[in-house]
């Protein structure tokens, strides 16, 4: 197996941090499942079938996601974009909008004062996942609630779903763990851990816990940047 650009810068993060052995081979093999992936499909286009064509086309896209996927999270354990000053609250409002734009029913509660930086991408990408499964999991309405202390900012991500049994609490951070198959809504089950992992890259961390009144609380934080060289 021809060894991909991105397995070897990766190996690092391995050793920096406990990555499972399986999931560093999971995304060699994924890597290199890209390029015959893209070429299977752009055959797909000269079956003259349509309803084959387009069945194998959304199966491609299918597994091409999946591989995506798997190569994100194990690139999530540390930061490939540079850190920049960013408006943590105007990202916080734009992946709002974007789920609102789909038709989904977000509300962004509070606001925010101080500095951060962080790579801007992989912020959006932690808020959008934990705003995803608030409607997708949480039974459709969401909050985002912003806070912040002079150290961190708090940003809330709330549902009125049936929340997560206490015994699963951590487990679901856990690559590829879902709760039954019925309510996770066809996911891969990497998106917590890929979020968790994109915020420790930010010295930031995510919890979560059951709402006293039902529904999921996802806690992220975000420290500031005063003081701070990165
Ligand atoms: N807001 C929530 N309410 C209830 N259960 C949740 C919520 N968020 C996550 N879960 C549970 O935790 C599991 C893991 O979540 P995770 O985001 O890692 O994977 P996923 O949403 O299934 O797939 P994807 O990789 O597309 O995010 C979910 O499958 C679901 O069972
Ligand atoms: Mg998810």
């Amino acid at each position: 197996m021809r060894r991909p650009e991105a397995v070897p810068a990766d190996a690092g993060a391995a050793r920096r941090r406990p990555v499972h052995e399986a999931v560093a081979l999971a995304a060699a093999i994924s890597h290199d499942l890209q390029a015959p992936i893209t070429r299977l499909r752009l055959r797909a286009d000269l079956i003259a079938d349509r309803g084959l064509r387009e069945h194998i086309v959304a199966d491609l896209e299918r597994v091409a996601a999946m591989l995506q996927e798997q190569l994100d999270y194990v690139r999530s354990g540390h930061l490939r974009e540079a850190p920049v000053p960013l408006d943590l609250a105007a990202l916080v409002e734009s992946v709002a909008e974007g789920l609102l734009d789909l038709g989904h029913r977000v509300e962004v509660q509070g606001s925010l004062r101080g500095r951060y930086r962080g790579a801007l991408r992989a912020l959006e990408r932690v808020l959008q996942n934990l705003a995803v499964n608030a409607v997708v999991h949480g039974g459709g309405a969401a909050v985002m609630r912003m806070s912040e202390d002079d150290a961190a900012a708090c940003i809330l991500v709330l549902d009125e779903g049936p929340g997560i049994p206490p015994a699963m609490l951590e487990q679901v951070f856990e690559p590829f763990y879902r709760l039954e198959e019925a309510r996770s809504g066809g996911g891969s089950g990497l998106g917590l851990a890929i979020a968790r992992n994109l915020a420790r890259a930010h010295g930031g961390e995510i919890r979560l816990s059951n709402r006293p009144g039902g529904g999921l609380q996802a806690r992220l934080t975000v420290p500031q940047s005063r003081g701070r060289s990165a």
